[in-house]
């Protein structure tokens, strides 16, 4: 059973440190097992938000997830950038680094969004490469995660979890997988997820993040803005068989509820992991429920995924 995780512990069942909960953390220290924080969010603030996380690093271990790397992209990766997230990893001391398998911009022009890849020899050594390149930078392995996609290239020769494969091997990075995402593009591209993560390496699997999302009936966008749905909990129970349990982490960046919300949701995880039959059992009937929020195509409310990244807050 591949336990290695690039060393890294199962750091268990954590959320991710949003500004709106920083107050009911500090004053009730949750008996949650570790949080993670959008590194920009922190990058260049030294007041309340780095005061705050500074408490919460005392109790609980930490982990950085970027939003801005954008290793896929064909403009150079941003040593200013990559500098400061370095200088973050330094002060925070996170247990891993992760960012995202996508690009955000090209020519200097960011696009606020993750944008997928064609998936093919060419971009595998593009991506590579700037692995590499990371990695010599931080002086750590870097983690990426698979993205929700939206549309696929013509020119892509291999799926998305053979990219994966690939990738993992020929750079040493770790996997951060997410399910909910692997369920939103398996419903958009019409594959497989069980395929997905069955496939892809799960010795080198160090996170894996939940979420909920909007299904608008033709599509899905990943809005993390519900409760996770039973398909995906599937998922999770499947990825945890695979890889004997590793860290995870709920996801949820709009329309946020209060902490114990939050909470009791990542703790569901539990039950997944205990593999009891009526669990699954429930999980056949579902995508009626929570996570199915009906959404027009011209709602300009849906969340984007750099929202994660929050306004200073001094
Ligand atoms: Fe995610």
């Amino acid at each position: 059973m591949p336990q290695t995780r690039l060393g890294h512990p199962n750091l268990g069942l954590g959320l991710g440190l949003r500004n709106c909960h920083f107050r009911h953390i500090l004053e009730h220290q949750p008996d949650v097992d570790w949080f993670e924080i959008i590194s920009e969010n922190f990058m260049d603030s030294h007041g309340r938000p780095r005061y705050v996380l500074e408490q919460i690093s005392e109790r609980y271990p930490i982990v950085m997830h970027g939003v801005s790397m954008s290793i896929g992209s064909t403009d150079p990766l941003d040593r200013t950038y990559l500098d400061r997230l370095k200088k973050l990893a330094h002060d925070v001391k996170p247990v891993w680094v992760s960012d995202h398998l996508c690009w955000t911009g090209v020519q200097t022009r960011n696009s606020h969004d993750l944008l997928p890849l064609p998936y093919n020899e060419k971009t595998l050594k593009h991506v590579v490469e700037r692995i590499g390149v990371v990695q010599d930078i931080l002086e750590r392995p870097l983690v990426l995660e698979n993205p929700s996609t939206y549309v696929t290239f013509a020119d892509s020769t291999m799926s998305e979890w053979e990219f994966i494969i690939h990738m993992a091997n020929e750079s040493g990075c770790g996997l951060l997988l997410d399910v909910n995402n692997v369920y939103v593009s398996s419903f958009n591209h019409e594959f497989d997820p069980f395929e997905f993560v069955d496939a892809v390496p799960h010795d080198r699997i160090v996170q894996c993040h939940l979420a909920g999302h909007s299904n608008c009936g033709t599509h899905i966008i990943d809005t993390h803005d519900d409760h996770v749905i039973n398909p995906v909990w599937q998922l999770y129970k499947r990825m945890h068989e695979l890889t004997a349990g590793v860290s995870t982490l709920l996801e949820w960046d709009a329309n946020i509820p209060p902490f114990e919300v939050l909470h009791n949701e990542v703790l569901k995880a539990r039950g997944y992991m205990e593999a009891e039959p009526e669990v699954f059992a429930e999980a056949e009937s579902d995508e009626t429920e929570s996570g199915t929020v009906a959404a027009s195509v011209g709602d300009d409310t849906y969340f984007h995924p750099l929202h994660r990244v929050e306004a200073e807050v001094e």
